[in-house]
């Protein structure tokens, strides 16, 4: 098996789009893959039980498909810092609970894709944020760098930041949240110079993704193998791969 942590410049920047879209450009070349949310603030109940969307849409996306527990072994009501919203619901997380309930779906796939949650320092308890999370993983990471203003300075930060906690940053990927971002060519152009690792790809905006996603309806426009493959293609290099021979083809799904 083999896993991958996708992490954002921030909020909102496209972890789930981008964790889902992973999960089955993955299934479409013919290995099972798990997504998992370790922690999620910002929940509504469902017959009584708290439930998410990013967990909802990467359970979606997964095959086989594991209980909805396993895939967010943490979940809040209010969406807030998980630090914050563990501190309301008087429940901390615990990280060993969290590796503990990885190494199990580890076990079930032959990858597994863990979307953090807000940036890479965002606070999971009072000592500790995702970055602690991610180290103790030890999982290579893809940064999401939303496209919008300050996001060089997001990115650089990030980056930087990803390295120092001794991992792996195996590449970013420019999402494109905003319909007019002015410059984004430009900006690319920066991100591309400054950052140290490499560009796997960039999203365009697609106006109807949020509903494409809601539904659950894919093939989402734009997102398709042509900008999977070089992440795979770095994964490869970086981590025992699952036995299978990956498929060199461009897959829409
Ligand atoms: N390229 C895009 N074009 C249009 N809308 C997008 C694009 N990427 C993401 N979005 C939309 O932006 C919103 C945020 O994306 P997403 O939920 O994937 O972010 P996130 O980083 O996972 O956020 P969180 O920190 O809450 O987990 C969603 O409504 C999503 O559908
Ligand atoms: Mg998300």
């Amino acid at each position: 098996m083999a896993g991958i942590f996708v992490a954002g410049t921030d909020t909102g920047v496209g972890k789930t789009v981008i964790s889902a879209a992973l999960l089955r450009y993955l299934r479409a070349q013919g290995w099972s893959a798990i997504g998992m949310k370790p922690v999620a603030a910002g929940c509504f109940r469902e017959d009584g039980e708290l439930r998410n969307g990013d967990a909802l849409e990467l359970q979606r996306a997964s095959s086989p498909v594991p209980s909805y527990r396993e895939i967010n072994p943490y979940r809040y009501e209010e969406p807030i810092s998980p630090y914050l919203a563990s501190v309301i619901a008087g429940q901390p997380v615990n990280k060993q609970f969290i590796l503990d309930a990885y190494r199990k779906l580890a076990e079930r796939a032959d990858w597994v894709v863990v979307e953090g949650a807000g940036g890479w320092f965002c606070p999971l308890t009072e000592q500790e944020t995702m970055a602690e999370l991610a180290s103790a993983l030890e999982l290579p990471v893809v940064l999401v760098v939303g496209l919008r203003l300050g996001c060089v300075n997001h990115a650089l930060l990030s980056e930087q930041a990803i390295t120092s906690s001794g991992l792996n940053c195996l590449g970013w990927i420019g999402n494109q949240v905003q319909a007019e971002f002015p410059l984004a060519d430009a900006n690319l152009a920066d991100l591309r110079r400054r950052l140290g690792s490499p560009c796997l790809g960039h999203f365009p905006f697609q106006a109807d993704l949020p509903m494409t996603v809601a539904s659950g309806r894919f093939p989402v426009p734009g997102v398709n193998g042509s900008i999977l493959l070089p992440i795979l293609r770095r994964l490869s290099r970086s981590v025992t791969l699952p036995p299978f021979e990956c498929a060199d083809k461009p897959t829409d799904f």
